[in-house]
């Protein structure tokens, strides 16, 4: 059953996932300098014991603070029920952080019955943190944002990420083409949490992803939402954190996109 949570909780579980995410990106900043353990998941799919380290210490941490709260992490799983869950990323851009790109980042967000309420992004190597509470507004590092309110695509950064599926992958070269060049340009984070929040920004106008997972959602949901942006799926429905695709930013810009695209066979 929904378990509502009043605004003083949602702020308590924004606060905490804050100071957590804060040491866990000091955890992240300090093992990217050094060298790492490294094991493949997946065709490009990689896990640092770093990765595993810092959603140790997330479990820990989010277990002690918020006991009877669901947790569902990338490297040890769990339940998304329909009651308060945490929903942990605890690094995101792997590849990246593998590779010496400084690009990458701590996903924390809360859902209640699938829906984000509170989301933390913090991106340790720039000291950039993204937080939302529903209901209460976005902001990067405690200055309030908001996304694009581009209207035409050939003024538009597109943010876009292949992701590990190579059909997946296909749909995003296939959406390219498809738009190529009527927009400006083209970006590839490496990290699609940072690209979700770029979008809630006004950084990025727009990023589309075609198979994303619940922790790479769940915080940059809510963020996107509270910045007034439009966060879709690729059927143009709203985007939940298990619908994998994403066509998030400025409304207008999203919608010029979804027409353009609309008719690509994006079927598996
Ligand atoms: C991945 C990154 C990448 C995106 C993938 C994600 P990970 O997350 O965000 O940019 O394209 O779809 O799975 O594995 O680095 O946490
Ligand atoms: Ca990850
Ligand atoms: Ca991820």
């Amino acid at each position: 059953m929904t378990e509502a949570l009043d605004r003083g909780e949602l702020e308590r579980a924004a606060t905490i996932a804050r100071a957590l995410a804060l040491e866990a990106g000091r955890r992240a900043r300090a093992a990217f300098a050094r060298p790492k353990r490294v094991a493949v998941k997946g065709r490009g799919n990689l896990v640092t014991d770093t990765d595993r380290a810092i959603e140790e210490y997330l479990r820990a941490e989010l277990a002690a603070a918020f006991p009877g709260y669901g947790l569902l992490g990338e490297e040890d799983g769990g339940e998304l029920g329909d009651g308060p869950t945490w929903v942990v990323d605890p690094l995101d851009g792997t590849r990246n952080f593998t590779a010496g790109i400084p690009f990458f980042a701590v996903s924390i967000g809360l859902v209640v019955d699938h829906g984000p309420v509170v989301g933390v992004v913090h991106a340790p190597m720039q000291d950039e943190t993204w937080q939302a509470v529903r209901g209460a507004g976005a902001s990067l590092n405690g200055d309030p944002v908001r996304a694009s309110t581009a209207d035409r695509l050939d003024t538009c950064i597109v943010g876009v990420d292949l992701g590990y599926s190579p059909v997946r992958a296909g749909f995003m070269l296939d959406l390219a083409t498809a738009l190529w060049p009527d927009v400006q340009a083209f970006r590839i984070p490496g990290s699609a949490c940072l690209g979700l929040v770029y979008a809630a920004c006004g950084r990025y106008d727009l990023f589309v992803h075609h198979l994303l997972y619940p922790w790479d959602l769940a915080a940059g949901l809510c963020i996107l939402q509270e910045a007034g942006a439009t966060a879709w799926d690729r059927d143009g429905n709203r985007a939940t954190i298990t619908g994998e695709s994403v066509i998030a930013g400025a409304p207008r810009a999203a919608a010029r996109l979804l027409e353009r695209v609309r008719g690509l066979p994006w079927r598996d």
